[in-house]
């Protein structure tokens, strides 16, 4: 049925003059937001034990020589006991506020990105949003695992721009030593715990390029939770630690994703030359390395090398990444910045920031 149609046959209601109008032809108000997005604050957690490989290797079967060599990695954190997801994005979150400079009741949405929140239902985000007194903050979590904090970041600047929110929070949070098998050789060492947080808000120039993102659902299964949850309980098949496919991940992402990043700096309409720094997931040094010398960085640009004492703390490892370049002056406020996450999914997303 058209719905010319549909509104011929629909029964009538009185307007506020009273004089009666067919259902379905008054218009909808919709609302305006801020011209431009920024990030206005970063905040980050990095939890106090620090792990180093001789400790990752008294499980593993593996050696520091070769961790550092093939992925770059010294030591990383691990959250101590009961120290959750929610605990260490308080943490990070109540930074990038106070960077921000922002009341909390002022935030309007908070989207927590994470594969490690242990609840399937409800998310992480309404415990975030009590934490922080931003009570009644629209909130959610989004799984798009290693890119989880990029999607949230154009979800953010979207809200913004569209008058959704006036301030959005945007959380990349993960504890991956709980879902990660100490004696897997092809995870153990990699992946890591931590938290990273963002205020996005209006601003007077445009704060957030255009974001370039996808997925590749053929490549489902090459990082992933090894059973679901349904098995789990019918097939007694113990703990579903996350594994992965490295060496197909590795190919996508050094041949993939540089191209992807390219994409993004000519949709912001800049040039490597114009980059302060460039803020690659940290996934793995070697990864990292390729993708600046595809992308032909110029040497003054800052290549954000966290997983050095950070491991691979997916969701978290793009805001842990930037909130060290700033602290360490390695990268400047206000400087403009190539942020790319990805992961599993596979997924994807890029965007040219501006630092706060
Ligand atoms: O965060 C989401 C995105 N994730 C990524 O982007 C990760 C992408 N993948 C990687 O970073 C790499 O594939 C890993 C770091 C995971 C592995 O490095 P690799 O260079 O791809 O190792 P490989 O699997 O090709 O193995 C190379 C050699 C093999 O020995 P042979 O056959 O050459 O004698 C493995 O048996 O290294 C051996 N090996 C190990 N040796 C010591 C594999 N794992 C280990 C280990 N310790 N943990």
């Amino acid at each position: 049925m058209s719905l010319l149609r549909r509104k011929s046959h629909s029964p009538t209601s009185a307007d506020d003059s009273g004089a009666p109008h067919p259902k379905g032809t008054g218009s909808i108000s919709t609302v305006s937001g801020a011209r431009h997005a920024g990030i206005l604050g970063i905040g980050a957690y990095r939890p106090r034990r620090v792990v180093d490989n001789h400790e990752i290797c008294q499980v593993l079967d593996s050696n520091d020589e070769w961790i550092r060599e093939r992925s770059g990695i010294i030591t990383r954190h691990f959250a101590g006991d009961g120290e959750s997801v929610v605990d260490m994005s308080e943490a990070a979150a109540r930074d990038a506020i106070a960077m921000a400079g922002i009341d909390p009741e002022q935030i309007g949405c908070i989207i927590v990105a994470t594969v490690s929140h242990p609840y399937q239902t409800p998310a992480a985000a309404p415990l975030v949003a009590i934490r922080i007194g931003a009570d009644t903050a629209a909130a959610f979590d989004i799984s798009a695992a290693c890119a989880g904090y990029c999607h949230g970041i154009t979800l953010a600047s979207d809200m913004v721009r569209s008058g959704t929110a006036e301030y959005a929070l945007v959380i990349g949070v993960e504890r991956l030593s709980d879902f990660t098998d100490p004696t897997d050789r092809g995870t153990a060492f990699i992946f890591a715990d931590g938290a990273g947080a963002a205020v996005i808000g209006p601003t007077e120039s445009e704060g957030i390029g255009p974001t370039i993102w996808g997925s590749d659902g053929n490549n489902w299964d090459a990082i992933a939770q090894r059973d679901s949850w349904i098995d789990v309980r019918d097939q007694d098949l113990g703990w579903p630690a996350i594994v992965m496919q490295g060496q197909t991940v590795f190919r996508w992402a050094v041949w993939g994703m540089a191209p992807v990043a390219q994409r993004a700096l000519d949709a912001a309409g800049v040039t490597v030359a114009d980059l302060d720094a460039f803020i690659p997931h940290q996934a793995n040094m070697r990864i990292i390395d390729a993708m600046a010398k595809q992308l032909k960085l110029p040497a003054d640009v800052a290549i954000a090398r966290d997983i050095e004492t950070s491991g691979n703390t997916s969701a978290a490892s793009v805001p842990l990444a930037t909130e060290r370049l700033l602290r360490e002056g390695l990268a400047p406020r206000g400087g403009l910045a190539l942020q790319l996450g990805f992961g599993a999914g596979l997924s994807y997303a890029a965007q040219v920031i501006r630092l706060p």
